[in-house]
């Protein structure tokens, strides 16, 4: 049993970082893990723009300090606004690499999503011919939907014939959370790839319900059934280069999760690689973390792989209860108070 591993510097393929007085804490924990960062546009108001992008890349590394060894990448929201003009300019500017498409109501701040995607075919058409990737939040939002069946519906009812319609579009199914999305993006055409958070690989539904409400565990798209998180294991093991590490992190305030209508998200960044390598650990298989976590995404996207490399120690060790995320805020981590048996060195 090898006490250490090491790989080649992981990117998260999906974070939420937020704005103002978080951003030192939320911008440090993901330099402190990754490479290369693809930050989430959900911010109020949404980052729709490539100059509102750039503004906030500049934001995140001035947070950071001189000389960050960290490359934030950025998304831009999709809105039943945005014009192929935009997606040329993403094409043209490097650092800036995909939108995001939120169903308007999927999620938290995604009240400027998109109605009807149907309307946008000129938008998506310009991104299919210049290749700029669409990363997308795949639920469905009718009300009367049952939300533990959002994500097969969407991918049944919207996913499958966008594909069809657009076959050159390149998509990223984000966080995935069923058997079916497993199952559709494993067989779909080139250029179809999926992110997998922590949460959805650690937990399942019944840990929403462990002994008591459990606020921190609530995410979109909501845990699974165990049969769901088992099927999500087996892909990221696969050695797939379709499935790749996208933490989702999603901080707010404990205040705000512990609540009478608490919010989604889970902040993960803090420990997303530790969490992965429990996984990957658990399952016999840390000699795929390193497709997953370090090179997948990179070749999805096109970009180098990085050059450095990090060391994982194995070594028994208490995630903190909770981790100020401003002088105002504080944030309770996933697997709070819980033990892990890998640590970032
Ligand atoms: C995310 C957030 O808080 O920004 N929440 C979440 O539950 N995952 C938004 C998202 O990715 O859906
Ligand atoms: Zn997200």
């Amino acid at each position: 049993m090898a006490d250490f591993l090491e790989i080649t510097r992981p990117d998260d393929a999906h974070v939420h970082l937020r704005d103002g007085a978080a951003l030192g804490c939320t911008a440090a924990f993901s330099a402190a893990q990754f490479a290369r960062a693809l930050v989430m546009p959900n911010l109020l108001p949404p980052v729709t723009g490539v100059a509102e992008a750039l503004a906030y890349r500049g934001r995140i590394l001035e947070a950071l300090g001189p000389e960050p060894e960290f490359e934030p990448l950025m998304a831009l929201y999709l809105t039943d606004e945005t014009r192929p003009a935009e997606v040329r300019r993403v094409a043209e500017t490097p650092g800036v690499l995909a939108f995001k498409l939120y169903p308007k109501g999927a999620t938290t701040h995604s009240q400027a999503g998109v109605t009807r995607l149907a309307a946008l075919a000129p938008t998506l058409e310009a991104m299919q011919e210049h290749g700029v990737p669409l990363c997308i939040h795949g639920e469905a939002t009718d009300p009367g939907l049952d939300v533990f069946d959002r994500e097969k519906i969407f991918v049944a009812e919207t996913l499958a014939p966008l594909l069809e319609e657009f076959p050159g579009l390149r998509v990223v199914l984000e966080h995935i959370t069923t058997r079916e999305a497993a199952q559709f993006v494993g067989a779909a055409r080139a250029g179809v790839a999926a992110t997998i958070t922590p949460q959805h690989l650690l937990l399942n539904r019944n840990d929403l319900f462990a002994g008591g409400l459990r606020p921190h565990h609530y995410c979109l798209p909501l845990l699974k059934r165990a049969v769901h998180q088992r099927e999500l294991q087996r892909v990221a093991i696969s050695g797939n280069p379709r499935f790749f590490l996208g933490s989702d992190s999603a901080p707010h305030s404990a205040a705000a999760k512990e609540s009478a209508c608490g919010c989604a998200g889970c902040f993960c960044a803090p420990v997303a690689i530790e969490l992965y390598a429990e996984v990957f650990d658990a399952l016999d298989a840390l000699d795929k973390l390193e497709g997953f976590a370090s090179h997948f995404a990179a070749e999805f996207y096109g970009l180098p792989r990085n050059t450095s490399r990090v060391r994982l120690e194995r070594k028994t060790w208490r995630v903190p209860e909770t981790i100020e995320l401003s002088p105002t805020e504080e944030s309770v981590p996933l697997w709070a108070g819980r033990e892990l048996s890998w640590k970032l060195a």
